[in-house]
This record gives structure tokens, sequence and C-alpha cells, in this order.
């Protein structure tokens, strides 16, 4: 999966633009900017809860086409959020990627690694159409330690899984073998027990499950982030709570695609496990003594975005639109994001914040959430 999606030369996400009606899939922030919006009044809300520190960072790993960054610094330029306050970082493994969010969320060509100084751990830095600078990064654990809103969205899902079968013998993983018989790739289950299937809870009920290594460690890295230098996280994506067993899937045209059929030449997904997350989130800061750090969720996306005020917010795009084909629109792209059959229960939040903010919270919760 790591190497059929960020392969450097032929990998999926490397080389193209994935997203749209001409792509293979679409996301919330491309379906419209009242998603964006609200996440970004989200942020504010939260930000100011915490005191509203300063210089902050602004932190999103995958950002795809830069939609909703784009969407995010508009608002955060009405709040009139001084430029200087914030820095933004991407976590982007695509070049290809990093030059169209560059191209939507920058006035000025960006600086290129051969440019920056040889210890910096970006390999791109610019400045957004609002003034705040903007760099790229390749790792989560190479962002600068401080006060960080964190944002992920659509980016859990596409990181690598390991699949896992009870058998009569105990564990196996599910491997992907070559038949040498016609060329084509098949499943096999391994002889013995992998490295993989030590990453199974021991009270684990389920005889079929995922499980994603590479998203423990990138949450555990946002967590202790959030634990020892303050900032706030917010997961988006679709998942199960640790009760789902087989969701590997591939997708091609806007349509299912088999993933073992042309790899590199369609998305492949499996659902985020929140419950795994949440685990990682809250662990290891009772290892060291510490109190743990708090969640919340996951919430559907309806309820989330109808509690921030979708409806409201429709009504007065509505109300200043003047084309009938706008606000056609309009009313469609909101359906999609919070009618339960499209994206409204597929979709869930989940919300990360420090132990310190434990007395704030438990006054004033995380609105979306309740
Ligand atoms: C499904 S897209 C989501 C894009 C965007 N967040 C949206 O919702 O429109 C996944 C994004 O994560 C990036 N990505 C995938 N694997 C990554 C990794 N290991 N490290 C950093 N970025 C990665 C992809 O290049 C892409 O930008």
């Amino acid at each position: 999966m790591k190497e059929v999606l960020t392969n450097p030369t032929a990998g999926y996400y490397m080389n193209r633009d994935v997203f749209g009606q001409t792509g293979d899939f679409i996301t919330s922030p491309e379906i419209s900017q009242m998603f964006g919006e609200l996440i970004a009044v989200w942020l504010v809300n939260e930000w100011t809860k915490c005191g509203r520190p300063t210089p902050f960072q602004l932190a999103e790993l995958g950002p795809g086409r830069g939609t909703l960054m784009a969407d995010i610094l508009r608002v955060f330029s009405k709040f009139k959020i001084a430029e200087s306050d914030f820095s933004v970082s991407l976590v982007e493994v695509s070049p290809y990627l990093g030059q169209v969010q560059e191209k939507h969320l920058c006035s000025s060509q960006s600086q290129e690694a051969t440019e920056l100084p040889k210890d910096s751990l970006h390999y791109k830095q610019s400045i957004s159409l609002y003034g705040s600078p903007i760099r790229w990064y390749n790792h989560i654990s190479d962002l600068p330690r401080t006060f960080t809103l964190f944002l992920a969205h659509e980016f859990f899902d596409a990181l690598p899984i390991h699949k896992l079968v009870k058998v009569d013998q105990g564990w196996r993983e599910v491997l992907i073998d070559l038949n040498r018989e016609d060329f084509t790739l098949r499943y096999v289950l391994s002889r013995d027990r992998t490295p993989a299937c030590l990453y199974r809870m021991n009270n684990e009920i389920r005889n079929e499950l995922e499980v994603s290594p590479q998203s423990l460690v990138i949450t555990q890295a946002m967590a202790s982030r959030i634990h020892r230098d303050g900032g706030i996280g917010l997961v988006i994506d679709y998942g199960h709570e640790g009760d789902k067993t087989d969701t590997f899937r591939g997708f091609k045209n806007h349509k299912l695609h088999d993933p073992l059929v042309d790899p590199g030449t369609a998305d492949l997904t499996a659902d985020v496990d929140f419950a795994a997350v949440k685990w990682a989130a809250t662990h290891p800061s009772a290892v060291e003594g510490w109190k743990a750090n708090l969640t919340y969720g996951t919430v559907d996306q309806k309820d989330f975005l109808t509690r921030l005020g979708i409806n409201l917010r429709l009504d007065q795009l509505l109300a200043s639109c003047r084309d009938e084909t706008v606000a056609r629109d309009l009313k469609s792209a909101h359906r999609m994001l919070t009618d339960p059959v499209e994206m409204g229960s597929k979709f869930k939040f989940l919300a990360l914040y420090p132990p310190v903010m434990e007395k704030i919270l438990e006054r004033y919760p995380p609105p979306g959430f309740f």
C-alpha cells in the first residue's frame, strides 16, 4: 500500500491530481467552502479557549490540493488574526501535490530545497496569500516544536495497513503474492506469525482485522507534541470504533476498484480504526507519569457540521446568491456533506487536547461534539 501510493517515481499520489470530477474521488473541502469555513471557526474558538497563544503553528497532514487550508486562511484573515501570529506547516509526501498547494495558497514563488540552508527540516517555503510563512515537510517529526493546531482530513485512511486473520493455528497475516502462471497478484496467508501479528490487542474479539502501525506512530507524534508544547488535534476521516474487519479497497474514476489490479492507477484506502487512534493519542503519557491527553468523539460529520451552523451558513450564502445554478450547487453540496447516506454518517470527527485543558473543557466543551 505504501509503495503503490507513495513510491517516489510511480506512486499514485506522486505525480498527478487525483481529486474531483476528472480524478478518482472527491473530498469534503473540494465539495464546498462551507466545510473549511466551519472548521476554521472551530479552530479560532478553541485557540481562543487556550488563551490565544502566539506565535502558533497551523499544521495540516496530507493537504491534497490545499483547498481546506485556503478556506481556513481566508477565515483567519476575516477574524483579523495577524499573519505574524502564526505559520503554516504542511506535511506532504507528494512533490506534485506540493506544487498544487503552492499555487493555491501562495502569492510568490517558493524557495526550494536547493536554496534553503542545508540543515533545514522543511523542503520548501513560501509566503501565504495573507502573509504568513508557509513551509512543507516530509514527516510530522520534522515540524517545529511550538503550540500547534493539527488537522488531518482524509490522511490516516491513506496510510498502509496490515491485514490479520485468526486461523486454527493462531494469527496469520494476509500477504500479496505474484501468481507465476498469469503474473497477476493474489492474496495468500503467511505460513507463520509475522511481526505485524503483534499489533493486535490482547483482548481482540474479531477474527479478522486491519492494523496500521504508521497511523499509530504519527498519532503518537502529534499527541506527544500536544502534550508537551500545547495544541489541539482535529482528525476527520471515515472509520470505525475498532469493530470492522475488512475495509481495504481501491477507488478509480469514482468507482470501487480491485486493489490488486493495475496497482498505482487507483487510490488505495482503508477505514481508520479510531479506537486504535484514540489509544495512541492517550499513551504513552501515562507511562511518563503525566495525565493522559483528552479525546472527544468520534461524532458524525452531519452532527459536527450542523452543530457548528452549516444550515445558517447555507442560508447566508443563498441570500447573497443571484445565480440559480450556483444556488442549486450550494444546496446539493450541503446535502452531500450532511446527508447520512452521503458523507454525513460515514465521516467522523475526533478532537485531541492536552490534559491541562481539562477544567476549561468541562466548563466549555468543544463545540460540535455535544
Ligand atoms: C486522500 S488525500 C486527502 C487530501 C486532503 N486532505 C483532502 O481532504 O482533500 C491524502 C493526502 O495525503 C498525502 N499523503 C499520503 N501519504 C502520506 C504520507 N505518508 N505522508 C505525508 N502525506 C501523505 C497525499 O499526497 C494527499 O495529499
